[in-house]
């Protein structure tokens, strides 16, 4: 009796180190895609954990300044978000930031949001 409540005790301890780690790389693990200009720079226009949480926002806060007042002085752009987080293939061609696994895909998938802005907006970066 004595063994079996020993032997509980440590599964119980195992499988909270194991939640622990999980949530741990939730948090501190970055989406940033790789090939992409943000892959190569520390901060978002905004920090990350801000970003993360308000990101949704801040674009619907920034598509309305935009539209209704005409106020293009924020620093929310779509197309910025596009030209930063777009990965690029082998070829060297832009990726869709929206494509599967891409950036605005990643946490999307599993969160359940499907987002119809790249239905207007484009989804590769602008040519230079
Ligand atoms: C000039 C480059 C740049 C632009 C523009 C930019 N980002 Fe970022 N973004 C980054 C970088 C770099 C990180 C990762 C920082 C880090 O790893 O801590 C990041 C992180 C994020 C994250 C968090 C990702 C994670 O791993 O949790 C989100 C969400 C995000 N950006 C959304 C956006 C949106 C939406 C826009 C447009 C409004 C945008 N970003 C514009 C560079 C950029
Ligand atoms: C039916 C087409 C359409 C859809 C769908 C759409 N937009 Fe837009 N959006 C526009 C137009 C048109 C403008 C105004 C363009 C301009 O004046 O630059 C705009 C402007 C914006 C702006 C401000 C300008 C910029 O480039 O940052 C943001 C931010 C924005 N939209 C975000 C979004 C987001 C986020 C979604 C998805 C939730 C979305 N839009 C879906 C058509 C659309
Ligand atoms: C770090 C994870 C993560 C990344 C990366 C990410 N998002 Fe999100 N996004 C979320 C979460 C979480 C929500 C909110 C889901 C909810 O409200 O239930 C969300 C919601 C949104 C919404 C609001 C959808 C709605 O119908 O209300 C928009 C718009 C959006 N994201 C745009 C973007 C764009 C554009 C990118 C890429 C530049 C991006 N997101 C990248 C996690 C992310």
């Amino acid at each position: 009796m004595h063994r079996l409540n020993g032997l509980k005790r440590i599964a119980v301890v195992m499988m909270a180190g194991i939640l622990l780690s999980i949530s741990a790389a939730a948090i501190s693990g970055s989406m940033v895609v790789e090939g992409s200009k943000a892959a190569g720079m520390k901060d978002c226009v905004a920090p990350t954990m801000d970003m993360r949480r308000n990101h949704m926002d801040y674009l619907k806060h920034q598509r309305d300044e935009v539209v209704h007042q005409g106020d293009r002085s924020d620093k929310f752009a779509l197309a910025d978000c596009v030209s930063c987080h777009a990965s690029k293939d082998k070829q060297g061609h832009p990726v869709p930031v929206n494509a599967k696994d891409q950036f605005c895909d990643s946490c999307h998938d599993y969160t359940a949001v499907n987002i119809t802005c790249f239905q207007c907006h484009r989804k590769v970066p602008e040519e230079k």
